[in-house]
């Protein structure tokens, strides 16, 4: 597997970030914590990783812009170019000491993602893609699972935050997929919930009211190995969404009929 210049970079980046969050995840409970919003924590873990990745990946492309959870966002000269990064993706299990969380860090060019990258430092499990270059754990090439029925699917999913989205809308899709699939489950962290379709651990998975930085690097995954990515309208456009659905052809397409089936009149 040969990686471009650009995604050692990124690579770099994420360990960097990765080595700080480890440290932090060690201490967990002498870190500063506040509240963005209902039941939306963040840490000084957070901030640090942040920092990290910027100050890296700035210094190799300075001209590029920058997209991150926890900082302003940086314009840069090139137009082209931007840094999609979400330093912390998962930072609730991180708070409550469960090594379920990523670094995801993301390249778009003109409007599409070529380079994605994310890196869980718990499980050193490093997850790559550039477009049409494939997707990779570690040195191995990812394909998305092979299953057909949605009846025999694992499919995983993220529950909106407290006050965030709809949760009526949501909780009734959630019963709806619990009555085709095989099993479903929510284990915190977007931008892994893709990186385990890509992966075939998970058959599908499916979310609202995300943010770019979630999912920017997951999807490249996703693409790369030969997955479905839609959004909740049909239309594949997730990133400028929030929302997403994602699996082979058959689970994607079958997943999204599910979660858009109108809701029986009483
Ligand atoms: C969150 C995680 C979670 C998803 C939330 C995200 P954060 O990101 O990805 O799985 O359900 O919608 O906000 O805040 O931990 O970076
Ligand atoms: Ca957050
Ligand atoms: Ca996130
Ligand atoms: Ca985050």
């Amino acid at each position: 597997m040969a990686r471009s210049a650009l995604l050692n970079v990124m690579v770099q980046a994420a360990f960097k970030a990765g080595k700080s969050l480890a440290r932090d995840f060690g201490e967990v409970q002498n870190l500063q914590v506040s509240l963005k919003g209902p039941s939306d924590y963040v840490s000084q873990a957070d901030h640090k990783a942040e920092r990290l990745i910027r100050d890296e990946l700035l210094k190799a492309r300075p001209t590029y812009g920058f997209l991150g959870e926890e900082g302003e966002e940086i314009k840069g000269t090139d137009g082209a170019h931007r840094w999609i990064v979400d330093p912390l993706d998962g930072t609730t299990n991180f708070l409550h000491g469960i090594p379920h969380f990523a670094v995801s860090i993301a390249l778009e060019r003109q409007g599409e993602i070529v380079g994605g990258v994310v890196f869980n430092p718990a499980t050193d499990e490093l997850y790559t893609a550039e477009r049409g270059g494939g997707a990779f754990l570690n040195d191995r090439r990812l394909r998305v699972g092979a299953r057909r029925k949605l009846s025999e699917a694992v499919i995983a999913t993220g529950t909106p935050h407290l006050g965030r989205g709809n949760h009526g809308k949501y909780l009734i899709e959630l019963r709806h997929v619990m009555g085709e699939v095989a099993g479903v489950r929510r284990f915190g962290s977007a931008s892994l919930d893709l990186a385990y379709v890509a992966a075939g651990r998970f058959d599908g998975y499916w979310e609202r009211d995300l943010a770019a930085w979630d999912i920017a690097a997951g999807v490249l995954l996703i693409r790369e190995a030969g997955g479905w990515v839609t959004d909740s309208n049909g239309d594949s456009r997730p990133l400028e969404d929030g929302s997403i659905i994602c699996g082979n052809e058959y689970i994607a397409k079958a997943l999204s009929e599910v979660i858009r089936r109108p809701v029986p009149s009483k």
